[in-house]
């Protein structure tokens, strides 16, 4: 029998998962790991916690499935993108990574911009500078912990750091490597003007491959830390997102999806480049050869009802933990019970600042018109419905760029949520449909590791074999009404508050 795996590094945690080599799960492990924020805006992670939790992942499903793992054709890898990892000559982490959601970066921005020149910025890598995109955290280092800065030899992604634990092999792919600032996005390598203008010497950063293609084996000392076995092949992978759109079959042009995880992302794909004037949504290389994709992200979706849990419903978590079921299944029977609106309650989920479709890393959550009738429940439902005019303002502003969507697909942990998903569907007024497989990003770089791996002839075509959907969920008109003033009340409070978010930012 064939098997492929797909890891998934994600913010909250990583996630393994074991398929049979036609796309049904075997075996699926993950674990968690913390987030570090030092000051307000910033976001660490310790990459040896991502290794830990691949490890011991990969340990489990092999455990639990009791499979030969010599059977396994493939393993693919996703990741949280834009996170920097610096190495020195012997391969060891030099610091923290500073993740996608970190917002501490707006003075290199400012700099690339000014050296590179805003408009052949965006012609060469398809986007702005935006603090998030690795760039600027590089020359942030550069400036802030110049001691490190020089022992620095090899500037590593999150998933890319695992296969060099892996591998051994220094290598990215062209769909993770786009949230760089340093890609030519184009034409899918780096960009040596913009790697020239900035001084970042070249052979800092590893070889960039297409994501079905195989980059390294996996060592004979990895094999021991893992129970692979040595020699199994490692795709390219991609960036979680290029990877949920493989898993969820978002392959071709006109198809798009919604993901709820931390990040709140919509996605669709396209044959072409297509390059927002004002750099407000990111066009980034696809995992399809020959592909791109244009996203928007909003930073704090899952991140907002984390948050919101964490520091309020701990009876929900208390009960949940008694009954045996995941806190946010109780929240969402709460949050259903409050009336569309959240009795005229609106949240901005801006808690880690934005950089699309608002460019404003200063900018900071809010509660509009909290008053003493609201309970916590109209908070939560607050909460959700703030996460999905979020998307919305992400959706509008694909569809200004002329992009047509069909149906949309739902996917990431908040994805399963029915409550949330139809929030989607009123608020988008276009169908929202899950498709059966739960396991998104995982499920996508096995994909590409079976394609790699020669199991499918190519992405589509292996896609179109293993992708099944299951039923929409509908717009409903009359709360898609009531959804429409919220809205376009939730549009007029950023730009009243852009002045002093700044002030906010200076104090
Ligand atoms: C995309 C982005 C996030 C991260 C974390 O630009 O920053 O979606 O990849 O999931």
């Amino acid at each position: 029998m064939n098997y492929l795996i797909g890891v998934d590094i994600g913010t909250s945690g990583t996630k393994t998962v074991l398929f049979r080599g036609d796309g049904e799960p075997v075996a699926s492990a993950t674990e968690e790991y913390p987030l570090y924020q030092p000051k307000n805006g910033w976001a660490e992670q310790d990459p040896q916690d991502w290794w830990k939790a691949t490890a011991n992942t990969i340990k489990a499903v092999l455990g639990k499935s009791g499979i030969d793992s010599r059977e396994i054709k493939g393993i693919g890898l996703s990741g949280q993108m834009h996170g920097l990892v610096m190495l020195d000559a012997g391969g060891t982490v030099l610091r923290h990574s500073i993740i996608w959601c970190d917002g501490r970066t707006g003075k290199e921005c400012e700099e690339i911009t000014q050296k590179v020149g805003a408009r052949r910025l965006i012609e060469l890598t398809a986007n702005p500078a935006l603090p998030g995109f690795t760039a600027g955290k590089i020359l942030w280092v550069r400036y802030h912990e110049p001691e490190l800065y020089q022992k620095c030899r090899h500037i590593l992604l999150p998933k890319d750091y695992i296969r060099y634990l892996l591998t051994g092999e220094f290598a990215t792919e062209v769909s993770d490597a786009s949230g760089t600032n340093l890609l030519d996005v184009p034409r899918r390598c780096w960009s040596d003007e913009v790697l020239e203008k900035l001084e970042i010497d070249k052979t800092l950063m590893p070889r960039v491959y297409e994501s079905c293609e195989v980059t390294g084996c996996v060592s004979e000392q990895a094999a021991q830390l893992t129970g692979l076995a040595k020699g199994t092949l490692v795709v390219g992978g991609a960036g979680d997102n290029a990877a949920a759109a493989v898993g969820t079959g978002v392959v071709e042009q006109g198809k798009a999806f919604t993901t709820i995880g931390t990040s709140g992302v919509i996605f669709a794909h396209s044959d072409k480049v297509a390059i927002h004037p004002e750099g407000r949504v990111h066009t980034f290389c696809h995992a399809v050869p020959g592909c791109w994709t244009v996203m928007s992200c909003t930073l704090a979706a899952g991140l907002s009802l984390k948050w919101f849990r964490d520091n309020f419903c701990e009876a929900e978590k208390q009960t949940a933990a008694g009954m045996g079921v995941d806190p946010y299944s109780l929240m969402d029977q709460q949050a259903a019970r409050v009336p569309t609106g959240a009795n005229r309650l609106l949240y901005l989920p801006y808690l880690m600042g934005e950089r699309s479709p608002l460019l404003d890393a200063d900018s900071r959550g809010v509660f509009f018109g909290l008053s003493a009738i609201h309970t916590r429940q109209d908070m939560l439902r607050a909460v959700m419905e703030g996460v999905v005019y979020s998307l919305r303002d992400c959706f509008d502003t694909l569809k200004d760029m002329g992009i047509s969507f069909g149906t949309m697909y739902a996917c990431g942990g908040g994805g399963t949520s029915p409550l949330w998903r139809q929030m989607l569907a009123d608020n988008y007024g276009c169908d929202v449909q899950t498709i059966a497989s739960k396991e998104g990003p995982a499920l996508g770089v096995a994909i590409l590791a079976g394609v790699g791996a020669g199991l499918y002839p190519d992405v589509q075509q292996a896609c179109r074999s293993i992708i099944q959907t299951n039923p929409a969920q509908h717009p409903i008109d009359s709360d898609s009404e009531v959804y429409e003033k919220y809205y376009r009340l939730y549009r007029q409070l950023y730009p009243s508050l852009k002045e002093h978010y700044q002030t906010l930012a200076a104090l």
